[in-house]
């Protein structure tokens, strides 16, 4: 059989970053040689640690790297060490400059409750229990991009801060399409999360969703204002299939929406486009636990996952690690500190990577 060729981009970052990364390595070598694809990474640096090396969180070099790969991985970037830096150089720019120069405007975050886990989730078992949501945050739009921006001095010598929350009818149109039609491919149930009845902006947006719906009858839309849907998300996350929402709202939900699950360490993500997607676990760098091998790596094992689903289009692979990772937690009882509240083995980062090497390497195929 001839090897299919791909050529990944790895961006460890901070904190926790690289001791998570190493251990998603470890799958990706075990899925390679067993699934026959040639995927080859080359490192290169972001954020904190590349503005320590280079000045800049986002150098050119890594950038390019990026474009010139079918798909990026990404550990967590920032960090106390450069919270007082200058905005325009905080490694978290580096991950907006991706996202916005890689075109990546459709960020999934899937929401999903592993049987195993349902104890170390703060809400009750029968409100956690089988629950799979899809959330669909607009990435490159909104307050996080929308200009004018930045704090100044009015007449009066007053500081003054501003941001924008912006979108065109087209950046609500495309993240609507994406949202009805993986909605299609699921139980056909969307509900477009907005605050029509204070911001316009939004107001457009709902407007724009409802409209799109036209050309997707087979699906159930729904609305909820923001506030209402952080309430729901906790009374009873059931309700829910796929949510599509905007930047600012689905950052905030998403990580309301990993509770759920136990812990913020399980959740992957994907950001799309047209072209190369970037994939990332949706906590952040966790500076706190950082090399101490505690954190937990199946946020990101699960990011790889997606990436092998949606830009290696190896659906058999992805699936294949998805199921080494609920084998570890099922058969092996492992669990990382942030999981122990639901009982098991403790287990640290690399022996939880190892885990699901070992389980990936035994799964028949
Ligand atoms: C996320 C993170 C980022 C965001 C930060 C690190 C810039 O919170 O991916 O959810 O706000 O988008
Ligand atoms: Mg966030």
């Amino acid at each position: 059989m001839t090897n299919r060729q791909f050529q990944i981009a790895v961006f460890a970052g901070d904190g926790v970053g690289p001791e998570i990364m190493n251990e998603a390595l470890k799958v990706l070598s075990v899925v390679s040689d067993k699934y026959h694809i040639d995927v080859r990474w080359t490192q290169g640096l972001i954020g904190g640690s590349a503005y320590d090396a280079c000045g800049t969180p986002l150098p050119e070099e890594s950038l390019r790297l990026a474009l010139e790969s079918d798909a990026v991985l990404l550990g967590a970037v920032g960090g106390p060490k450069w919270e007082s830096l200058d905005y325009s150089v905080r490694p978290e720019r580096a991950l907006l400059g991706l996202r916005e120069k890689l075109g990546l405007f459709a960020n999934l975050r899937p929401v999903v409750v592993f049987d195993e886990l349902i104890d170390a989730s703060p809400l009750k078992k029968e409100v956690v229990q089988g629950i799979d949501i899809m959330i669909v945050r607009e990435l490159t739009g909104d307050i996080y991009f929308g200009r004018p921006r930045g704090v100044s001095l009015d007449a009066q010598n007053r500081r003054i801060g501003v941001n924008t929350m912006i979108y065109t009818e087209e950046e609500i149109r495309r993240i609507a399409v994406r949202a009805f039609e993986l909605a299609r491919t699921r139980k056909k149930k969307l509900m477009s999360v907005d605050k029509a009845n204070v911001l316009e902006t939004t107001e457009l947006w709902r407007e724009v969703v409802t409209q799109t719906g036209g050309d997707y009858p087979d699906v159930e839309l729904g609305h909820m204002y923001v506030d209402n849907c952080a309430m729901q998300l906790v009374r009873n996350p059931s309700q829910f299939d796929v949510i599509v929402t905007t930047n600012l709202f689905g950052d905030i939900l998403s990580d309301e929406a990993a509770m759920i699950t136990g812990s913020i360490g399980m959740l992957p993500s994907a950001s799309l486009g047209s072209g190369r997607g970037l994939y990332e676990p949706i906590h952040g760098s966790a500076p706190d636990i950082a090399g101490k091998d505690i954190a937990n790596p199946l946020a990101m094992i699960l990011s790889a996952a997606m990436m092998l689903r949606h830009s290696l289009n190896v659906p058999g692979a992805a699936a294949a690690v998805e199921k080494a990772v609920a084998g570890v937690l099922k058969e092996d009882g492992l669990r990382t500190a942030d999981i122990q509240s639901a009982g098991g083995r403790p287990a640290g980062t690399r022996e939880m990577g190892d885990a699901v090497a070992r389980k990936l390497q035994s799964l028949k195929e």
